[in-house]
C-alpha cells in the first residue's frame, strides 16, 4: 500500500519528501490559470498546498481540475514538502507541498450551509474581518448546531470532544486505581429518583415509567449488593423547563457511590484527588486541543488549588452578604449568586474550583442525610459537583421521602434495599458536559454536547 502522511505531523523535518495526504479541500483560489493554491484539512490541522503549471508535472488542465473541486470535498495530494521562507497564515502547519498529483476522492455540494473556515473564528477575528471588509458569514449558535457535523469540524471543536474523551478516561482510570468497580445501571425506571417533577414520562407496558434522571437510587443498591465502591458514566435525562446556558435535557453522567467509614469528607477526599488530578493531566496530555480550543474562545488556564478548598454553606452565605448579597441562608442559591460567590472566592482564595459543603436540608434530595447536630442542614455538598452522605436508615428513608412529596410505591424496591442490612455510603455527580466547560471556561453547554437536547432540541 501506498504511505499515507497526516497534515499534524507535517514539519519542516520532512523538507524535499515527497508525501502522500488526504484531507479535506478547505479554500480553493486560483491565481491566473497557471496557479493554484489550496488549503487542505485534517482533524483541525491545515496544510497550504500549491500547484504551479510545471512542464513536467503539472498540466494547466491539472490546475483547472483543483479549482473546481468545492469545498470540503475529500482530496488525495501526492507532492514535495517545502518551507516558504514566510510564515503562512490562514494554516496550521507551516510547511508547504507543491503539488504533483490531485485526485478528489469525493466530492461536497458545491454549496454549504456553514462555512468551516468561518466557523472556526474567534469574535476578535471576526470584528477585525468586518472591519477590513471581508464578506464574512457570522456562524450562530442554532446554525451551527443544525449543521453540527460541519461545525464539528472546527480546530476548536476537534479539541473540545478530543479534551472531552480524556475527561472520560482519566475519570475512569482514577476510579479503577481506586478500587472502584464501573457499574451499568437501567435508564429505563419506575419513577423519579431526583424527587424533582423534571422527569420525562413513558409508557413501559402498559405500567407508568421514565427515563432515569439519574443513576442514584441504583448506584445506591449496588453500594447495598457489597461493590463497596462504584461508578458508571451514562446518560441521565431531565425534562428542564428552563432554556439557560447550562442545562440540557439529556446529559452524560458522572457518578461514583461508596462505603465510607466515619464521615462524608472521604467522599470529598475523592473528589478533591480525582479532579486535581485530572486538571493537572488534562493540561499535560492535551496541550494542542487546549490551544486548538483558546484560539477560536479565548480563555485562562482553570484556577485550582492542590487541596480543593471546602467552605461551608453558612460561610458562602456570609461572604455573599458582606458584598451586599442577600440570600436566605436556608434557601439554594441561584445562578445569580453562585456566580458572585464563584467570582469572589476567587479573589479571596485564587480558586475557581472549589466545594460548598453543609447545606441546607430543604433543598436537597430525599435521599440526603440530615446532618446529625442541626437538622436544618444536610451532610451534602455542591458546586458543579453535587454529592452526599445518603440515608441507610430504611425508615427515616421512607419519612424523608413523605416529606419531600414522593410516591413512595415508585420507590418501594429501592426503600426496600435498606431493610436488609446498609453500610454507611455516599457519592456524587457530574455532567461530563460541565466538567469541560469549566475546565474551558466556556459560556455555554452546548457546546460541549456533541449533539446537544435541550427544551427546543431534539435535531440532529
Ligand atoms: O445535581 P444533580 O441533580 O445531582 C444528582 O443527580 C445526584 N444523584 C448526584 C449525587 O450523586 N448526589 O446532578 C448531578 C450533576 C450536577 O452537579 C451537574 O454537574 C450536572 O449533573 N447537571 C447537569 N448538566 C447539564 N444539564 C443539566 N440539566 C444538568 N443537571 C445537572
Amino acid at each position: 500500500g501506498r504511505v499515507w502522511t497526516t497534515i499534524s505531523s507535517l514539519t519542516d523535518e520532512l523538507k524535499n519528501q515527497t508525501v502522500l495526504i488526504r484531507g479535506r479541500a478547505q479554500t480553493i483560489r486560483a491565481v491566473g490559470k497557471k496557479m493554484a493554491f489550496l488549503t487542505v484539512r485534517e482533524k483541525g490541522y491545515t496544510v497550504q498546498c500549491v500547484l504551479t503549471v510545471a512542464p513536467d508535472h503539472v498540466s494547466a488542465q491539472m490546475v483547472k481540475y483543483a479549482t473546481a473541486i468545492s469545498k470540503e470535498s475529500f482530496v488525495d495530494i501526492e507532492g514535495a514538502v517545502t518551507v516558504p521562507p514566510e510564515a503562512i497564515k490562514g494554516a496550521s502547519q507551516q510547511v508547504e507541498i507543491q503539488v504533483r498529483k490531485i485526485h478528489c476522492v469525493n466530492r461536497a455540494a458545491p454549496v454549504l450551509p456553514i462555512n468551516v473556515e468561518d466557523a472556526a473564528r474567534s469574535d476578535v477575528e471576526i470584528e477585525k474581518a468586518l472591519e477590513a471588509g471581508e464578506q464574512l458569514v457570522r456562524v450562530n449558535q442554532d446554525t451551527r448546531l443544525n449543521y453540527r457535523i460541519l461545525d464539528m469540524r472546527t480546530p476548536a471543536n476537534q479539541g473540545i470532544f478530543r479534551l472531552e474523551c480524556q475527561v472520560l478516561n482519566l475519570f475512569r482510570q482514577f476510579l479503577l486505581n481506586e478500587d472502584f468497580i464501573e457499574i451499568q445501571t437501567p435508564k429505563l425506571i419506575a419513577g423519579s429518583s431526583e424527587g424533582g417533577a423534571a422527569v420525562f414520562k413513558l409508557e413501559y407496558k402498559k405500567q407508568p415509567a421514565c427515563l432515569a434522571q439519574s443513576p442514584q437510587l441504583h448506584k445506591q443498591m449496588a453500594i447495598c449488593g457489597d461493590f463497596g465502591r462504584v461508578f458508571l458514566v451514562g446518560p441521565v435525562f431531565r425534562a428542564e423547563d428552563s432554556y439557560t446556558h447550562r442545562h440540557l435535557c439529556e446529559f452524560v453522567g458522572l457518578d461514583v457511590e461508596m462505603e465510607i467509614k466515619e464521615h462524608y469528607s472521604e467522599v470529598m477526599d475523592i473528589v478533591d484527588r480525582l479532579f486535581v488530578e485530572m486538571f493537572d493531566k488534562l493540561n499535560e496530555r492535551c496541550k494542542k486541543e487546549l490551544e486548538a480550543i483558546g484560539k477560536q474562545y479565548p480563555f485562562q488556564p482553570l484556577k485550582y488549588l492542590r487541596n480543593t478548598l471546602r467552605l461551608t454553606f453558612e460561610e458562602g452565605v456570609q461572604m455573599l452578604k458582606d458584598a451586599g448579597v442577600e440570600v436566605d441562608p436556608l434557601g439554594d442559591l441561584n445562578t445569580e449568586s453562585e456566580r458572585i460567590l464563584g467570582k469572589l472566592v476567587l479573589e479571596k482564595y485564587g480558586t475557581e474550583f472549589y466545594i460548598l459543603y453543609r447545606y441546607p436540608l430543604a433543598v436537597r434530595p430525599f435521599y440526603t442525610m440530615p446532618c446529625p447536630d442541626n437538622e436544618a442542614y444536610s451532610n451534602s455538598f455542591d458546586e458543579i459537583i453535587s454529592g452526599a452522605q445518603r440515608v441507610h436508615v430504611p425508615e427515616l428513608l421512607e419519612s424523608r421521602a413523605k416529606e419531600c412529596g414522593i410516591d413512595v410505591k415508585t420507590i418501594s424496591t429501592y426503600i426496600d434495599s435498606f431493610r436488609y442490612g446498609a453500610p454507611l455510603h455516599g457519592g456524587f455527580g457530574v455532567g461530563l458536559e460541565r466538567v469541560v466547560m469549566l475546565f474551558c471556561a466556556l459560556d455555554n453547554v452546548r457546546k460541549t454536547s456533541l449533539f446537544p437536547r435541550d427544551p427546543r432540541r431534539l435535531e440532529p
